[in-house]
């Protein structure tokens, strides 16, 4: 932390460029590339502060959440992944615009990597943000036992903070030992609301508190690995600025309504200027679900001066310079969500096969698109676009359930919800539809390949939410 002149200086001019000289500059991932080796093994974590009681999981390294792969824009990932599980597995690069052949869906990009066996992935990075990895298989499963991890590309040039922190959140349905309750693939969490867990952590541990310093600016990355939680923070008087979403940078400004809203899949970039005194306590709530408020974390001030008194705007990411989608030009879809419990569908065809409501409940298919309920990676397209084009599609949610959507290999822009104009009308990989909402949203088309398009609630996926959208 800052001492003697140097702080003494920033206080006096807290606006001036002296001030934002102030701020340390973020370590840079080096190198024009990157690489790692994840092996997917089982483990025990420690999520319950209780060293006694310890959580068989599936890790990769031995840790939940994987090890923060970071590297510089630009520059290329290269990550050796040995699978120890006693299943097959895949990784995907959630959010990254890459290659169609490295994007870890098994049946369709690649085959699963079988138990013992080895698969690198290999690709650049073209934007930079907060993204995350984790299995495309067996994926309620996978990720509900522990595989997930993050994934930080930096900006070439960074936005002076004190210090750049990764949170990635989740919750586990434990029971009291500890150990994680079999049930998944439950007909009920496949019908409803997917797998909610009832132990909430922060990187891979329940927290109480988040100790914060009098004056410091902190880049905030959340990151929402939950298989289907939705959270919704609250941090009151803390106030701080959004300035990306699924690490694509958005005009900074305030949580709407004071609430972050991550659905899973979900990414977003906080400025949190820390503008209690030293020892205050600030609570930050959950308050998604009704009824089940509950609070997150107190952000604790160490009892030390403060770094600054006042604190500069804060300034925008630098641009990851997307395709602009042509509005007036772009070819309409409309995709049509069904099923569920109370969501009055009557039939879908499965893999294939037409099927009344109850059947595809008894087997364990629940949700689809445009009618069409599939249960396996590889299947026909929802849609073929031409390469480049820019399509605007419109997504119409009939469940009265909410379903974070998420298109592989491409960002789109959030258009309009409810037929109101989406303010900043920002870049997202993975949209969240509320209950009987409908949104549009726009992309070009750039990315040429087979790309899933899913609910990012694990369980509706599993059980028929997902389609492909063909580029080529
Ligand atoms: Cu985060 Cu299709 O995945
Ligand atoms: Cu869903």
């Amino acid at each position: 932390m800052q001492k003697g002149p140097t702080r003494r200086t920033v206080l006096q001019s807290a606006l001036s460029a002296a001030a934002l000289a102030a701020y340390p500059l973020p370590r840079f991932a080096d190198a024009s590339s990157a690489k790692f080796k994840l092996t997917a093994a089982p483990g025990r974590a420690t999520l319950v502060p209780n060293p006694d009681l310890q959580t068989p999981v599936w890790c990769y390294n031995g840790a939940v959440p994987g090890p923060i792969l970071r590297l510089r824009q630009h520059s290329t990932l290269r990550v050796d992944l040995d699978n120890q599980l006693g299943e097959e597995t895949t990784i995907h690069w959630h959010g990254v615009r890459l290659p169609n052949a490295m994007d870890g869906v098994p049946g369709l990009t690649q085959t699963a990597v079988p138990p013992g066996e080895a698969f690198s992935y290999e690709f650049t990075c073209p934007d930079a943000g907060t993204f995350w990895y984790h299995p495309h298989q067996n994926s309620s499963a996978q990720v509900g036992r522990g595989l997930y991890g993050a994934l930080i590309v930096d900006e070439e040039e960074a936005i002076p903070v004190d210090r750049d922190v990764v949170w990635v959140i989740s919750d586990w349905r434990l029971q009291n030992d500890a150990s994680i309750q079999q049930d998944f693939h439950n007909l009920h969490d496949k019908t409803h609301a997917g797998r909610i867990g009832n132990v909430v952590t922060v990187n891979g541990s329940v927290i109480d508190t988040f100790e914060v310093r009098s004056g410091e600016r902190i880049r905030l990355r959340l990151i929402n690995a939950a298989n289907a939680r939705i959270f919704a923070l609250s941090f009151f008087d803390q106030r701080p600025t959004i300035i990306a979403i699924d690490g694509q940078p958005v005009k900074p400004h305030e949580p709407v309504g004071g609430r972050v809203v991550l659905g899973p899949a979900t990414r977003v970039d906080l400025i949190l200027d820390c503008i209690g005194r030293p020892g205050d306590r600030h609570r930050v709530i959950d308050d998604f679900y009704s009824g089940m408020t509950y609070r997150f974390v107190d952000l604790s001030y160490i009892k030390e001066e403060p770094i600054r008194s006042q604190f500069p705007s804060v300034p925008a990411l630098p641009d990851n310079k997307l395709a602009e989608p042509d509005l007036a030009q772009a070819e309409r879809r409309r995709i049509v969500l069904t099923g569920g419990m109370m969501g009055g569908m009557k039939s879908a065809l499965v893999d294939g096969r037409e099927m009344d409501v109850m059947s595809m409940f008894r087997s364990g298919v629940a949700w689809a698109l445009n009618g069409i309920a599939s249960t396996h990676h590889a299947h026909t397209p929802l849609f073929t676009c031409v390469r480049n084009r820019s399509y605007i599609l419109e997504l119409v949610n009939e469940t009265v359930f909410p379903h974070p959507m998420h298109l592989h290999g491409h960002s789109f822009r959030v258009l309009s919800r409810n037929g109101q104009p989406e303010q900043f009308r920002p870049w997202q990989d993975t949209v969240l539809l509320l209950a009987r909402e409908r949104a549009e949203i726009a992309f070009v088309a750039d990315n040429p390949g087979d790309w899933m398009f899913h609910c990012h609630i694990l369980e509706h996926q599993a059980a028929g939410m997902m389609g492909v959208i063909r580029v080529e």
